[in-house]
């Protein structure tokens, strides 16, 4: 599979322990930086990953920064990506099969190292289960494309 990574400082170090295994796992890894601890933006990290995805040069694009959150929010930002902020494989097992997630994020002070690998082992190999999930995705893709609901917006209710 062919993987784009990136980070913030915080998640670096983190990052590339990840990306060892994951070339020792014979996946094809492209690193899109942060290159140091030296203080950056997780923004940067995120949007370029995610685009990369998008652009069909990556299958997948794996993220990291100290919780996973911003980075994960930025990615979620780039039309055609379900990124998906993860600290167990429950979840990222389903973010595959339910949601097709193609952007995953970590959080570098929230999940230990063999966690993470964990993580991203069931992520990397769970399939789409297609299905009555394909049409949620094509209700996604539909928002991101005409800002609106396929089925108009539901009333809010009072309790
Ligand atoms: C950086 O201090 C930290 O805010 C960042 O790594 C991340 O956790 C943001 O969501």
């Amino acid at each position: 599979m062919r993987i784009a990574i990136g980070s913030d400082h915080t998640a670096f170090a983190f990052k590339s322990e990840v990306a060892k295994w994951l070339c020792g796992a014979e996946h094809e890894v492209v690193d899109f930086g942060a290159m140091s601890m030296e203080p950056v933006d997780y923004c940067e990290y995120g949007f370029a990953v995610a685009k990369s995805v998008v652009g069909g040069n990556f299958d997948r694009g794996i993220l990291f920064c100290g919780t996973g959150v911003g980075i994960g929010i930025c990615a979620n930002k780039v039309r055609g990506v379900r990124a998906v902020t993860c600290s167990e494989p429950y979840s990222a097992m389903l973010s595959r099969a339910h949601n097709d997630a193609n952007v995953l994020a970590l959080g570098a002070r929230v999940v230990g190292l063999e966690l993470a690998k964990m993580i991203i082992d069931v992520w990397i190999k769970t399939p789409f289960d297609g299905g009555r999930h394909a049409e949620r995705i094509r209700k996604i893709q539909i928002f991101e494309e005409q800002n609106r609901c396929v089925e108009g917006y539901a009333d809010g209710k009072s309790w």
